[in-house]
């Protein structure tokens, strides 16, 4: 079966940080020709921006509860600030980078079915034409986790959608049929119930954990996103982004962290 050489790589809110090497490494594997997306979170920088507007915020299964201000900051930290300042930082690099959201080419689309969580889409399709012309034009796209709502104008008058940033990554690596989905996350890979590393996990354990709650916050969304990407057979790594050099050392195939497969 054809396979792109595509590879995803979703940048935690939590790892984001001046000594990272992440950035570093994207430049390095542009260099190499491998197809880049990257997908970015924020959550930590949308909380203090949050907090100095004075929005209060809530998280329901590691999800962000979005109102219609909590939206508004969203599109703003994340689209805005947080975009530009990747793209900014992987330019300097000496890397080619275009900062869009999965709003831009109307890449990502979504609904709202889950009303607990507000205007945080789940359902949703990608359309990944936009990407592809950027990456045969040379281009890494840098994704802010933002898309479009499928049924502005008819259910409500919100245009645009909050997503969890490892939920479109995942939807995207499996739109765009991407060789490897990389998660690069504060912790070392999933735990299991006595806090030692799974080097491979499969989609019904990984359905297990979530259930039996052995994992929970933000590692239920990042299982879910290995879960969705393996309805298109691609590998899903879970790996420490706070290690220097994580990326390449994944690359390079002496990464250390978790596997999600679709069979064990
Ligand atoms: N079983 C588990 N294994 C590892 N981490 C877990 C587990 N259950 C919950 N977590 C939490 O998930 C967090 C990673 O998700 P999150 O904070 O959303 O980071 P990111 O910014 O990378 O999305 C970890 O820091 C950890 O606190
Ligand atoms: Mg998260």
């Amino acid at each position: 079966m054809f396979r792109s050489k595509i590879i995803v790589v979703k940048i935690g809110g939590s790892t984001l940080g001046q000594n990272d090497t992440t950035l570093e490494d994207l430049v390095n594997l542009q260099k190499k020709k491998v197809p880049v997306v990257v997908v970015h979170g924020g959550g930590n920088a949308v909380t203090d921006w949050l907090s100095r507007l004075h929005i209060s915020t809530r998280f329901v299964q590691g999800l962000r509860v979005t109102d219609e201000d909590t939206l508004k900051v969203v599109t703003a930290v994340l689209a805005g600030l947080i975009n530009k300042e990747l793209v900014s930082e992987i330019s300097r690099r000496g890397g080619k980078a275009v900062g869009i959201s999965g709003a831009d080419g109307a890449i990502v689309m979504g609904t709202n079915k889950n009303r607990e969580l507000g205007l945080t889409a789940e359902e949703l399709t990608v359309n990944s034409h936009l990407l592809k012309a950027l990456l045969n034009a040379g281009y890494m796209p840098v994704i802010a986790p933002v898309c479009i709502n499928a049924r502005a104008g008819d259910r409500d008058d919100n245009n645009l959608l909050n997503v969890n940033g490892d939920t479109i990554a995942a939807e995207i690596a499996a739109a765009l049929d991407a060789r490897k989905l990389i998660f690069l996350t504060d912790v070392p890979g999933i735990y299991d119930d006595s806090r030692q590393v799974i080097t491979h996990i499969d989609v019904g354990r990984a359905r297990n954990m979530i259930e039996s709650g052995t994992a929970s916050g933000g590692m239920v969304a990042k299982l879910e996103a290995g879960v969705i990407a393996a309805r298109k057979v691609s590998l899903t790594r879970i790996i420490d982004g706070r290690v220097a050099h994580a990326l390449i050392d994944e690359i390079e195939g002496k990464g250390k962290g978790t596997t999600i497969v679709n069979q064990q």
